[in-house]
């Protein structure tokens, strides 16, 4: 029965070299024993000791047939082995190939698709991101000037797509000081995720380049990863690992000494509110203590750059504030932030610059209250109308303030914008007067707000589906 396994076993590769191992061993020392003496080899024949002298021999006690099976088994066994990879690598060639015969087709085309493009969107420069542009590709100081953590010089992204190239980012320049938070708005496939993947590394930059921390992503990208942390739009987490182990797993990845590590993850764990989550598996996170480990991954290691890519999104209301305590915090200490979000409230409170991006471009930048001048359709006038009658009352003041216009009417209430040049002293008359001769509950007046410029510069947004 052991000779005819011992056959048998001969197809494993592993079994042969092991028993090669073995019978080498084995085989010396029963010659050295065997053969040591007349008498020795007497007794050893006498006992029917198999032994070979030649450690080659294919007979019992040598390893020939080891050797032989092996000498067969590993050709065949790496020609099977290309022979399963050779369709996944003839599938990857075939597509390489098909990618770079698309990308040429679509290189000849290209000058086509760029004016079909710049056709059907509103292509007028504003002149601070045309100032923004030119002052960073004129400034040479400011690469020497420490206070910038992120400088994105004319970053372009296309992708290419069964209908041609597809210009997701066109050519965006900005700059992040340290203890800066800059907001990056834009609807739906307006390009920002892309913009965050081109400086994290995620995706090719198609053209331009950026510089975090002052390190130029395009040649040292390595030091460059470990100058920001990112929240990105889609958590991407290790559903076995518990929280504290993924923070330790990204506290090594980041190089944090050993002994600090346990203090920090604490800190981290108490900072975005998942100490009591801490312990368990991140399969079984809801979406917001997810996205809260998100963000604290973004934080190990307190780097000088954050990027969020919509760090609220699906955050109660008191888990949305603990977050902009924590990013404002961030920035307390000198960290730059590059953030996204749907919620004006939250830009508003902590952004203090902003850029609109709309197709790949920047609509506008600046501060919120130079927008708000500058984009801004006037104030917002809301009344409500108590027992009075809504029509009656809308009428009315859109014939006593000139310049007014509905923007919505709700049961009870109407809500008008007013031109920007409407003086509000005038506003304000008007309305009281309106109070003595109608009883209206009471009305409210409001500046532009971030969300009204939202709303007028993204409405050229094409479909996200192109
Ligand atoms: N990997 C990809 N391949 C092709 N097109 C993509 C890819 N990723 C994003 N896009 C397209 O690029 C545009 C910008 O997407 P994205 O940056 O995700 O927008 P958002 O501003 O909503 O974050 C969208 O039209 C999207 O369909
Ligand atoms: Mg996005």
């Amino acid at each position: 029965m052991g000779e005819v396994l011992n056959d048998v076993f001969c197809i494993f590769p592993q079994f042969n070299f092991a028993m090669g191992l073995f019978d080498i061993y084995y085989n010396a020392n029963i010659v050295k024993g065997c053969t040591s003496s007349k008498l020795a080899e007497l007794a050893c024949k006498a006992q029917n000791v198999t032994y070979s002298i030649d450690p080659w021999a294919v007979a019992d006690g040598g390893i020939g047939r080891y050797t032989i099976s092996l000498a067969i088994e590993i050709p065949a066994l790496f020609a099977l082995l290309y022979l399963v990879e050779w369709e996944s690598t003839t599938k990857r060639i075939r597509s390489t190939f098909k990618k770079c015969l698309k990308t040429i087709k679509c290189k000849k085309n290209k000058k086509q698709i760029d004016n079909k493009n710049d056709e059907e969107t509103d292509d007028i420069e504003d002149d601070d991101v045309a100032a923004m542009t030119k002052s960073i590709t004129m400034d040479e100081g400011l690469h020497k000037d420490d206070i910038n953590a992120l400088i994105v010089d004319g970053l372009k992204k296309d992708y290419i797509g069964e209908n041609g190239i597809f210009h997701a980012v066109k050519s965006v320049s900005f700059t992040t000081k340290r203890g800066e938070c800059f907001g990056l708005l834009g609807p739906n496939g307006a390009g920002k995720t892309t913009t965050f993947k081109m400086l994290t590394g995620e995706h090719d930059i198609t053209a331009g380049n950026a510089f975090i921390d002052h390190i130029d992503i395009s040649t040292d990208r390595l030091t460059a990863l470990r100058r920001f942390g990112y929240c990105p739009q889609f958590d991407a987490l290790l559903e076995q690992l518990t929280g504290k182990e993924t923070l330790r797993m990204y506290s090594r990845l980041r190089g944090v000494p050993e002994e600090k590590i346990e203090g920090l993850i604490i800190q981290i764990l108490k900072l975005v509110g998942i100490e009591i989550h801490a312990e368990k598996q991140v399969r079984g996170y809801s979406g917001g203590t997810k996205r809260k480990l998100s963000v604290g991954i973004a934080l190990v290691g307190f780097p000088p750059l954050l990027l969020m890519d919509e760090p609220s999104c699906g955050l109660d209301p008191g888990a949305r504030r603990k977050l902009w305590n924590v990013i404002s915090g961030a920035q307390k200490v000198g960290a730059a932030v590059l953030l996204t979000s749907h919620s004006m409230e939250e830009c508003a409170a902590l952004c203090n610059k902003l850029a609109i991006m709309v197709n790949g471009k920047f609509k506008c930048i600046g501060g919120q209250q130079h927008l708000k001048s500058k984009f801004g359709e006037g104030a917002e006038v809301e009344i409500q109308a108590g027992s009075g009658d809504v029509n009656e009352i809308s009428s009315n003041a859109l014939q006593r303030i000139p310049g007014l216009t509905v923007k919505d009417k709700f049961q009870g209430a109407v809500k008008f914008v007013a031109s920007r040049d409407t003086k509000l002293a005038d506003i304000f008359e008007q309305l009281e007067s309106l109070k003595m001769d109608f009883p209206i509950g009471g009305y409210t007046v409001n500046q532009a707000t971030l969300e009204q410029i939202f709303l007028a510069l993204t409405k050229y947004q094409k479909s996200s589906d192109h």
